[in-house]
């Protein structure tokens, strides 16, 4: 059984239908990545996981369990987290009151003043900056801010929102370091990404949107030699056989 079991997902808004019949499974301790042009349903797949938008039709399974009517706050409790694009950190907030959030559900103070300083051992340059506020952090040390309050939630599913946008090339391996090394601590990872090379480095299974629908999904070493991703991810839609 996979961790994550999403079948046939609808998602509406208004008249515009945005996944239409969107299947998807995350294992436990994979990493599987979902690539697409822009306005393919990425955002709208991992909002819908989340609760952030409702579902049409079509259903939402974690370890076992229906989610595909709980409310947001449920499925974070069942241990789903969503760091969304454009990472969202609160900047008029310091930098540990950010973590904090992420561990608003919990009451063991001693193991989240634990990870919050293991999070700065990782990351000095938070540690450094933990009473200032978060404006005064750079773009890349926002998305590792936005992660380590993201696993303050204690997640077992973390989803990714293109994590990687606007990131400098150091930061950008940073990044992939810490997703691999999180993944290895057990944790399952949904990534979407614009970087279709390291998110294929990373993955362990591959899926790739067009239009509302998955239209290519397997091994990631075989969609990286396959010319079709180059199409769908650029999003000329041309034919195969012109
Ligand atoms: N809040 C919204 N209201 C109406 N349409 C939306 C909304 N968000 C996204 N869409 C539409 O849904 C489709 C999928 O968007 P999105 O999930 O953001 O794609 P991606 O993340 O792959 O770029 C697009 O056609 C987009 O214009
Ligand atoms: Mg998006």
């Amino acid at each position: 059984m996979a961790l994550l079991d999403v079948s046939a997902l609808q998602v509406q808004y208004g008249r515009v239908t945005a996944l239409s019949g969107v299947d998807l499974r995350v294992g436990e301790g994979e990493v599987v990545t979902v690539l697409g042009a822009n306005g393919a349903g990425k955002s709208t797949l991992l909002r819908a996981i989340l609760g952030a938008v409702p579902v049409r039709a079509g259903g939402i399974t974690f370890d076992g369990v229906d989610l595909t009517r709980q409310p947001p706050h449920a499925r974070i409790k069942a241990g789903v987290v969503l760091v969304p694009e454009g990472r969202r950190i609160l900047i008029s907030l310091s930098v540990e009151e950010n973590l904090l959030l992420g561990a608003h559900m919990r009451t063991d103070s001693r193991a989240i003043r634990a990870e919050i300083d293991a999070i700065y051992q990782r990351f000095p340059n938070l540690g450094e900056r933990r009473h200032m506020l978060a404006s005064c952090l750079s773009g890349g040390e926002q998305q590792m801010l936005a992660i380590g309050r993201a696993m303050l939630a204690k997640p077992r599913l973390m989803m990714l929102d293109e994590p990687s946008l606007g990131l400098s090339p150091l930061f950008v391996s940073k990044l992939f370091d810490l997703i691999r090394e999180l993944n290895r601590g057990g944790l399952s990872v949904l990534l979407v990404e614009q970087n279709t090379g390291k998110a294929l480095g990373v993955a362990h299974h591959a899926t790739v949107l067009e239009l509302g629908r998955v239209v290519m999904a397997g091994d990631p070493k075989a969609l990286a030699a396959d010319p079709r991703l180059q199409e769908a991810y650029l999003g000329e839609g041309t034919p195969a056989h012109h």
